[in-house]
């Protein structure tokens, strides 16, 4: 028998993500929002705390575990992420965006607190990320530190999340075709993801060859993330998910079930498992589990 597929078979992904959400879920109670005045401080917890999937932590921890980097920096880069995606979250429900009421099954922070509290709560979130990735007092290299900042500005920022959501904005009502949407796609959502796996792989070191396939690895997830996103926002409801159903449509937003309807996005979906997947094989490193098992967790939330 094909020892990866009997290791996959045997994998538990729950107790795996377990062990590590608990480090991550304690991290985040103790850095986030602690020592802000209140009117800060308290929209700050609300939007991160208890609630949501935590797949960026997930991605940073199996992808450093992968290439057995510094836990520490793994443990930082994965609140980094979490803190990010939080705060894109905050800014994406506002009435100037999206316009959302729900959020990780409760009322989103701007209808809890007001639109100058999330922007703000938004605002600190992203300037907090970085300053977990520069500790002055962990035995972190500096050089690691930096090629951290470097990934998560990179990814976060107008060659990333914040460009493919200004896209998003300006594409209502807009006819897109496949290509415009794989780049949207890939920066509003995609590329903080494939940024969530180099983090990982930042806190080790490994040569260009594995460092180019988890990077494709990264790149086939993200992607394949937001597909799944789309398709859920039309065939799941609002109780399960978190979040209000059916909006993309009703707010004229191109989305791959848009485009290229339920059956291909699923099927595309798959292909882009299947990428992911053979990424992973391809770089040739043996504690792969964890990212594969990740991969086939987004993908079979279309289903
Ligand atoms: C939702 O992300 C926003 C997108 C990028 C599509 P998640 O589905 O990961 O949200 P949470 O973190 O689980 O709430
Ligand atoms: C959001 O995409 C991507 C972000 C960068 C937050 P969506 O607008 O589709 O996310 P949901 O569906 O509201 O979670
Ligand atoms: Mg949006
Ligand atoms: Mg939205
Ligand atoms: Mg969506």
């Amino acid at each position: 028998m094909d020892t990866r597929v009997k290791l996959d078979t045997l994998f538990d992904l729950e107790k795996w993500s377990a062990e590590r959400l608990h480090r991550v879920e304690q991290a985040l109670d103790i850095w986030v929002g602690r020592n802000a005045p209140p009117t800060l401080g308290e929209p700050m917890r609300y939007a991160v705390l208890d609630g949501g999937k935590r797949l960026r932590p997930l991605l940073v921890m199996a992808a450093s575990e992968a290439v057995a980097g510094n836990a520490q920096a793994a443990l930082r880069a994965a609140c980094a992420a979490e803190l990010i995606h939080a705060y894109s979250l905050v800014h994406d429900d506002m009435p100037c965006m999206d316009n959302d009421v729900l959020r990780r099954g409760k009322p989103t922070v701007h209808v809890r607190f007001g639109e100058a509290g999330a922007l703000l709560a938004g605002d600190a979130l992203q300037a907090l990320a970085f300053e977990l990735l520069t500790p002055a007092e962990e035995d972190i290299p500096e050089s690691m530190q930096a090629r951290l900042c470097r990934l998560l500005a990179h990814a976060a920022g107008s060659t990333g999340m914040a460009g493919g959501q200004a896209i998003d904005l300006a594409s209502i009502g807009v006819a897109l075709d496949e290509n415009q949407l794989r780049q949207m796609h890939q920066l509003k959502t995609g590329a903080l993801l494939q940024c969530c796996v180099m983090m990982g792989v930042a806190t080790g070191e490994v040569g260009a060859g594995v460092r180019q396939t988890l990077s494709d690895y990264g790149a086939a997830l993200g992607l394949a993330f937001q597909v799944v996103d789309d398709i859920l926002d039309v065939t799941a409801d609002s109780a399960v998910l978190g979040k209000t159903a059916g909006k993309d449509a009703q707010q004229g937003k191109p989305t791959y079930v848009s485009v290229l309807g339920l059956e291909r996005s699923r099927t595309y979906a798959q292909e882009l498992l299947a990428q992911a997947q053979l990424a992973l094989d391809e770089s040739g490193l043996k504690d792969t589990n964890a990212l594969h098992a990740l991969a086939g967790m987004v993908v079979g939330r279309a289903y």
